[in-house]
């Protein structure tokens, strides 16, 4: 109840999400407010985690705000250096990038509770 309460507060609106990759992570990132999510597909806390990014994602989606936040994600077993490039040392990791600038890890970005927050002031 208390995180459905906090939906409710979420006041940002999310445009799209997005597979980024070699091909397209510079193209994408370099305009806007991104949350990205770097993860490995074979660990653990990375699956635990893909419910609470969904509903962080989802409940920031059907809020109304002037602000847009597009989401993307990082496969970083496919993308080693992407990965490498922001220093990420474990997984999940969320990092935002304003204008393609990295503004650092979102703190205890593994939570609904801190990502919405986050976001919320984004
Ligand atoms: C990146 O992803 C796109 C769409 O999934 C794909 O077409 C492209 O080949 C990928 N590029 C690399 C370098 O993996």
């Amino acid at each position: 109840m208390k995180f459905a309460a906090l939906a409710l507060a979420l006041v940002s609106a999310v445009s799209g999400y997005t597979l980024l990759n070699a091909s397209n992570f510079e193209a994408e990132t370099k305009d806007g407010i991104w949350l990205v999510k770097y993860y490995s597909p074979s660990c653990p806390w990375s699956r635990r985690f893909a419910p609470t990014w969904q509903k962080v994602y989802t409940d920031l989606q059907d809020g109304l705000g002037p602000k847009d936040i597009f989401f993307g994600e990082v496969d970083c077993k496919e993308n080693r250096a992407i990965c490498d490039a922001a220093d990420i040392d474990g997984y999940p990791t969320v990092v935002h990038y304003n204008q393609g600038v990295n503004k650092g890890e979102v703190p205890g970005g593994q939570s609904y509770e801190n990502l919405a927050n986050y976001a919320q002031a984004l």
